[in-house]
């Protein structure tokens, strides 16, 4: 093969500028395209607006909110005192992983307060497990990461409406495990072994570390 071959013939090439000239208008046309910007201004109507407000008495799709308990954690103006959904060990599963995600930075594994970010300068918050939190309705909890509360800043745009309420169902269960006693336990079951030591429960950035068996903990152990 020479390189002759690959050589235009002088007659092809007005066909050629031709085929350039409609293929490159084309790719013009794909990266202007007649779409208005967000804000952007308009002759089209009479206010020169682009967008037009929501029709009156309209709602958009996904956004009807109807259930305002579910959305607001509230019956009124008052937080309410039960989930909008039945507590399975699927919701607790969840609660406890979004809870670990979001929450424990501040808030430490078990609520206590002793998360990483207080030991770097930003308030420490208080714990779940006082009196006036362990009273408080299931409502609140809701609220309080929906909207935040005094400088917590609100998770209600970065934690779903559902997550959200697993998280304060998760918030039960540690206020239920922090407090605790064996007389919680149903009659006749045993408890199978003494719960772990910690010598550092972990602060959302570690992990908890467990002590080594003490032989008064190891009493407790099924032999
Ligand atoms: C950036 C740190 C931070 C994160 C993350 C955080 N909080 Fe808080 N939280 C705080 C602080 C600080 C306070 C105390 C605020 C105050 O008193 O001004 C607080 C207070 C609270 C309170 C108690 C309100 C009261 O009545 O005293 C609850 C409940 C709470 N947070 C829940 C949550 C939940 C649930 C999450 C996760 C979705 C979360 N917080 C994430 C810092 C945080």
């Amino acid at each position: 093969m020479t390189v002759r071959a690959f050589l235009i013939p002088k007659r092809a090439l007005p066909a050629l500028l031709a085929l350039v000239a409609i293929t490159a208008g084309c790719r013009i046309d794909m990266h202007i395209q007649p779409y208005y910007r967000t804000m952007a201004k308009s002759d089209f109507f009479g206010d020169e607006r682009s967008a037009r407000l929501p029709v009156e008495g309209t709602v958009a799709r996904g956004d009807l909110h109807e259930d305002a308990y579910f959305y607001t954690g509230k019956i009124g103006s008052n937080p309410g005192g039960f989930m909008p959904f039945p507590v399975t060990a699927e919701v607790l599963d969840r609660g406890r992983e979004r809870f670990n995600i979001n929450c424990t930075p501040c808030h430490g594994r078990v609520g206590d307060g002793g998360g990483f970010i207080p030991t770097r300068g930003f308030k420490r918050p208080p714990s779940y497990h006082i009196e006036r939190l362990r009273k408080a309705p299931i409502g609140y909890f809701f609220d309080v990461m929906t909207n935040g509360y005094g400088v917590m800043p609100e998770y209600g745009t970065q934690v779903a409406p559902r997550d959200r309420w697993c998280i304060a169902a998760y918030i039960r269960a540690l206020q239920l495990s922090q407090n605790a006693t064996s007389a919680d336990v149903p009659t006749g079951q045993k408890v199978p072994s003494a719960p772990p030591q910690f010598r550092d429960i972990g602060n959302g950035a570690t992990l908890p570390q467990i002590a080594l068996p003490t032989a008064a903990a190891a009493e407790g152990e099924p032999k």
